[in-house]
């Protein structure tokens, strides 16, 4: 078992976003999925959506599910969502994936790998569900920016922002260097095609002084920077799924432990015809972390 940062019962929405200050980085954040991200498909996921902040930007798809691993964040969701009918809401963990091999034709996932404490293991499940030729954004934390240069120049930091290594500041948070992704991604199946460097301007003064909407959009020409270097807090990848081709998905669900798509619709449940757990479906959530009943 892989530890997980754990948000169940977080206040994620008003805690950290809502009259946070933090305009900016949202507005940041949502150029560069919007400029990565193909506007149309079939399924898309994004992993990790907590209360759905970034939801809106997947109408172009016939079907969009929000996984999270807390069922508080998606219950958040529906009450955030305009429409929160129009998604799919689904528990589960990204390191076993309820869902059948090649599904998604897009993913997305933002301020999640920097709590990925095995980052090859998610890659690999990441991999699994898309479809050959598929498109994954990924944005992750990088200890590879200006502000953590010059606090290493000036010895008031410890870890070196130029090493490969990933650095785990506090537990279950971590800053990766973006050479080092950009390697597992290559490792995993996922071959990076475009980056953006993201939020050049985190800077309290500067976000005080400067209206978010004017700042953000400074940043988004900035972000092209990213195909020649990384210097900000926070870089977007987009990257394709390298598979051999294959037929339609087989299914939608499947188990995340015997990982058989025999699902049957019950009351209030999904009954797994592989290993007979039942997997809790009610209140608008499929629930695939613990099950109601396990043979
Ligand atoms: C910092 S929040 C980001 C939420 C959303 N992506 C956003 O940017 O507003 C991180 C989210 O990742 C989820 N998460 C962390 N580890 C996870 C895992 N192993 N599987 C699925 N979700 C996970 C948390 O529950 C939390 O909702
Ligand atoms: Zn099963």
């Amino acid at each position: 078992m892989t530890n997980v940062c754990d948000y169940e019962g977080s206040l994620y929405r008003y805690d950290f976003w809502e009259g946070q200050g933090r305009d900016y980085e949202n507005l940041v954040e949502r150029i560069a999925l919007r400029a990565l991200l193909p506007p149309v498909g079939d399924v898309l996921i994004e992993i990790g959506a907590g209360y759905g902040r970034l939801a809106d930007l997947y109408h172009g798809y016939q079907r969009v599910v929000l996984l999270d691993y807390a069922r508080s964040q998606l219950e958040d969701a529906q009450a955030y969502l305009a429409h929160p009918e129009r998604y799919i809401l689904v528990v589960g963990d990204v390191y076993g994936l309820p869902f059948v091999d090649g599904l998604f034709d897009a993913l997305t996932t933002v301020r999640v790998m920097h709590h990925l404490a095995d980052v090859p293991r998610a890659l690999a499940e990441l991999q699994r569900v898309i479809r050959p030729e598929g498109v994954a954004v990924l944005e992750h934390a990088s200890k590879h920016h200006l502000k953590a240069i010059g606090r290493w120049l000036l010895r008031r930091q410890t870890w070196n922002p130029f090493d490969l290594q990933p650095v785990e500041f506090v537990e279950l948070n971590f800053d990766f260097h973006p050479r080092w992704v950009r390697q597992q991604l290559i490792g995993s199946g996922l071959r990076p095609e475009a980056v953006r460097s993201v939020s050049h301007f985190r800077i309290p003064l500067i976000k005080k002084l400067v209206p978010s909407h004017w700042l953000a959009a400074l940043d988004g020409l900035a972000q092209l920077t990213g195909r020649w270097w990384q210097l900000t807090p926070s870089v977007f990848v987009r990257a394709r799924a390298e598979k051999p081709p294959s037929g339609p998905p087989d299914g939608f669900f499947c188990c995340p432990v015997c990982r058989s798509a025999d699902l049957t619709p019950q009351e209030m449940a999904l009954a797994c015809g592989g290993c007979g757990r039942h997997w809790r479906s009610d209140g608008g959530i499929y629930d695939f972390k613990t099950p109601l009943f396990s043979p």
